[in-house]
């Protein structure tokens, strides 16, 4: 099989990889990692798994060097793209939540409300979108400060009043001495497609999606 047959999946590297690999393992497809190499091919199944940063899974595919990831639905609404959204792993869910101390939740709770329109609720971040998007919703103003990692430490330093972040164990915001102040969404792991491929493909692709969905 040459290069141009094989069906590129862009894979998260980073906390997902693993789970992904031992995943996929159980249901007949291997997925070999050499410590610095960025691709695998596994010419008998004709799949080339591309291991790429968490959030650039949906650039990948939306360009259509992927004809489908595998990435987080954060990830995926923060690319806003669009694909074709062809199932959910069973593993990797976290939640999205406020975080920060507790001694600023009045910040919130006051929010909005009248003549309490004097500042800006500081939000660090790197779900911009998703951020954004939920508190124009609630219709409280907010200045969102762009981080993409250990957000944590921005209330910890006053750079901002609290961050939007996924909250997993809950052991990063613990040993900060940070809380949840509340939760706004969950994640799931997806499996997208580039919708021209998925129509020039559909029969491998979905026969990828339906080794991974079915029990
Ligand atoms: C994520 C997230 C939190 C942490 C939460 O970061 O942004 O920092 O995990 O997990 P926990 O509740 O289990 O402690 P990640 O490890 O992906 O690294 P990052 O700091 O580069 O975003």
């Amino acid at each position: 099989m040459d290069n141009n047959n094989y069906i590129n999946i862009a894979i998260p590297k980073g906390r997902l990889q693993n789970q992904i690999s031992e995943f996929v393992a159980n249901k007949g497809v291997v997925i070999k990692e050499e410590s610095r190499k960025l691709d695998y091919i596994d010419p008998p199944n004709g799949y080339r798994f591309l291991f790429v940063k968490n959030s650039d899974v949906p650039v990948y595919v939306n360009y259509g060097v992927a004809h489908m990831g595998i990435s987080g639905s954060d990830v995926i609404y923060e690319g806003d793209f669009e694909f074709m959204r062809l199932g959910t792993l069973p593993f990797g869910s976290t939640r999205i939540c406020i975080a920060g101390y507790d001694s600023k939740r009045f910040l919130l709770d006051n929010a909005g409300k009248d003549g309490n329109f004097i500042k800006d609720i500081r939000i660090a971040t790197k779900f911009i979108k998703f951020t954004k998007d939920f508190f124009v919703n609630k219709g409280i103003p907010i200045e969102i400060i762009k981080l993409t990692g250990s957000v944590e430490l921005a209330p910890i330093l006053q750079l901002s009043d609290f961050i939007v972040d996924l909250v997993e164990t809950g052991t990063t915001l613990k040993e900060n001495n940070l809380s949840v102040i509340e939760e706004i969404g969950k994640t799931q792991v997806e499996i997208i497609a580039n919708p021209s491929l998925y129509k020039l493909n559909y029969k491998r692709i979905d026969e990828f999606v339906k080794k991974l969905t079915t029990q």
